[in-house]
């Protein structure tokens, strides 16, 4: 086929979006038929096809060189749990970055997976943060971290069987009913498995994401450190997970001892999980995508270098289609 006939077809397909209409943000899906031009790498469905480009972590050893310089950066996410407080410096600091910059929140304490029901207390002070960020969509992982109201502050893997993707699932929902915003569930990396899994992780993960109605942040690195500690191929992972679901991307560091991969967010992000990046988003188009740095954090300059990095393997993949 001519290059100018294969790249200008009529494509038909479901996709998921966020619509914004209402008060509620919600999950729709459509049938989409129109013209495409195939040599773009479009932005990803469940964005409703909006690019919101490449953002990093707000840290505070960059709180200074940011206000001050107020560098050109497309997002910055925050980390809910830092900024749920009544006042004081973090919210003066968040309300300044705010005036700049989109921020998307990211939480380290919900745990959808846990069999206690979710914290009340912890999603009203969520709600007061939503309200005040106004995040096009909320992410927190897919893991549990409590048991009888006794928080471990970790992320521990899940059990992936079908009752533990049905009560996930059912945390999920509430959580996004009572916030009213979006929610993407991250896979995280892990270190240990369960003999009680009924099937692999990328199934769990679809088999939530499906019963909960929401979307996924996909974490690449997450993903190679898990594929690597348990011997599975990343790449089944990527090409098996709903993509129209896919809302955000995690790229980060890790480190690699003699016997296992840890996912320790202190370097730049290493060539098998750019690698996987370009191929996630070959497969789900470009989509919103974030640099995790978390330790041994250098100047804000080099953060955002490599994650700017992104942007070349997109433009290899607008190349490959050209
Ligand atoms: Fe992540």
């Amino acid at each position: 086929m001519a290059a100018s006939r294969r790249n200008r077809q009529l494509r038909t397909k479901q996709v998921w979006f966020i619509e914004s209409r209402g008060s509620i943000p919600r999950l729709s899906r459509v049938t989409r038929t129109n013209e495409k031009d195939l040599t773009a790498v479009p932005a990803n469905s469940f964005n409703n096809f909006t690019e919101y480009g490449i953002g990093i972590g707000l840290r505070v050893p960059h709180y200074r060189h940011i206000l001050a310089q107020k560098p050109v950066v497309d997002w910055f996410e925050i980390i809910s749990e830092n900024f749920m407080v009544d006042g004081g410096r973090p919210l003066e600091v968040l309300d300044s970055i705010l005036e700049q910059y989109r921020v998307v929140q990211h939480g380290v304490a919900m745990y959808f997976g846990s069999a206690d029901r979710l914290s009340r207390e912890h999603l009203k002070k969520l709600k007061r943060l939503v309200k005040r960020t106004k995040t096009p969509w909320l992410s927190d992982h897919l893991c549990w971290g409590s048991v009888d109201g006794r928080y471990t502050h970790d992320l521990l893997p899940m059990p992936y069987t079908f009752g533990a993707a049905k009560a996930t699932a059912d945390n999920i929902r509430e959580a996004r009913d009572f916030l009213e915003v979006p929610i993407c569930v991250e896979n995280v990396s892990s270190y240990a498995e369960f003999h009680a899994s009924e099937m692999t992780e990328w199934e769990f993960l679809s088999e939530v994401v499906e019963r909960a109605d929401c979307g996924i942040l996909l974490d690449v690195n997450n993903i190679y450190v898990s594929s690597q500690n348990h011997s599975f191929d990343p790449y089944d992972y990527l090409n098996n997970v709903p993509h129209d679901r896919v809302g955000q991307i995690h790229i980060a560091g890790h480190s690699k001892f003699e016997k296992y991969i840890l996912d320790t967010h202190d370097h730049p992000v290493l060539d098998p999980v750019w690698k996987m990046y370009a191929h996630a988003v070959k497969l789900v188009g470009r989509t919103a995508t974030l640099l995790e740095w978390d330790d041994s954090i250098p100047s804000f300059e080099e953060v955002h270098h490599e994650a700017l990095k992104a942007n070349q393997f997109i433009e290899k993949l607008e190349n490959a289609a050209a």
